[in-house]
């Protein structure tokens, strides 16, 4: 088994399906309201863990009742929380969704997870020496981001950074990680003004640009490539880009080619889509397994 440290967010999603957002002023009638356990760190942990990963969680909730059910998720997913702390002073982490026509809008408000420091980074480090990847997103702050990936770089532990939601990042950190997966809206925070094509030739191999139900982009040291996405009826597209990123990191981990890797994180983000909730319909390894689309090359340890 490979084993994957995932440093980052740890919430609760309140989800309202609708057929209609509000302008400013006005009231409308939702179709539905329900919770969810979210948090781009813990779906990409939970990816990871449900397709066959040794997973470790390095995150803070709050001192609060979601914090327990938080923390209990992650740990039915079999997902190792001795470096998820409870911080007092902060209420745990949440997100409000609206879900229309399956597309989502997302307000996240950080509360205990903007409580994960550069110290309690130093602290795990023993963890992160033995991991065969680090996955790290935007919803922890970026001094805890920054001291991740020297700490890892030192270590020669391999990083993917997902820059979501969109935020700069130093140029020095981003040089030095191992993949960048920013979708096209933060593509473009984190290189302005630049032209993709030109960008991807930059970090051949190393840059992989999400773009939704078009497919993936990189650029395998030769040329710019496009990696098609599965075509299926969304019901709800909340935690796609977190399930590539957990599954790619799976894959990769595993000795699967860039390509390979690619293709086996469109599969499964194409099936997290068909359920509504980021975690909900993150699938299990049988279940990638059941599909048309598994390749039997795809041989994980
Ligand atoms: O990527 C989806 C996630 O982002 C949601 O689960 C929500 O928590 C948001 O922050």
């Amino acid at each position: 088994m490979v084993k994957i440290t995932v440093v980052g967010s740890i919430s609760t999603d309140f989800v309202i399906e609708t057929d209609k957002r509000p302008q400013v002023g006005e009231t409308v009638e939702g179709k539905n309201f329900s919770t969810a356990f979210g948090g781009k760190g813990a779906n990409q942990a939970v990816a990871a863990a449900r397709l066959g990963a040794d997973v470790f969680m390095i995150g803070t909730v709050g001192n609060d009742t979601f914090a327990e059910e938080l923390q209990r998720n992650l740990k039915e997913n079999q997902i190792f929380l001795n470096n998820v702390e409870r911080v007092t002073h902060l209420p745990s982490g949440s997100a409000v969704i609206t879900i229309q026509d399956g597309d989502n809008a997302i307000i996240y408000i950080p509360g205990a997870n903007n409580a994960l420091t550069p110290e309690r980074i130093a602290m795990a480090r023993e963890d992160l020496k033995t991991s065969d990847l680090v996955v790290v997103q935007n919803e922890v702050p970026v001094d805890a981001i920054e001291e991740l990936v020297r700490v890892c770089t030192e270590m020669q532990v391999p990083v993917l950074y997902n820059p979501a939601p969109a935020r700069r990042l130093s140029a020095e950190a981003i040089e030095k990680v191992r993949f960048i997966t920013p979708n096209e809206t933060e593509f473009s925070v984190l290189f302005p003004g630049e032209k993709m094509e030109e960008v991807l030739e930059r970090y051949p191999n190393k840059l992989l640009v999400t773009a939704g139900s078009e497919g993936v982009y990189y650029h395998d040291g030769e040329k710019v490539k496009l990696v098609p996405a599965n075509k299926v009826v969304p019901v709800d597209t909340t935690g796609a880009g977190d399930t590539f990123n957990g599954a790619f990191a799976v894959a990769w981990s595993n000795g699967l080619t860039i390509e390979e890797s690619i293709r086996f994180g469109n599969l499964a983000a194409s099936l997290s889509i068909q359920k509504m909730g980021a975690q909900t319909g993150i699938p299990t390894i049988d279940e990638m397994k059941g599909s048309e689309k598994y390749e039997k090359e795809w041989h994980l340890k």
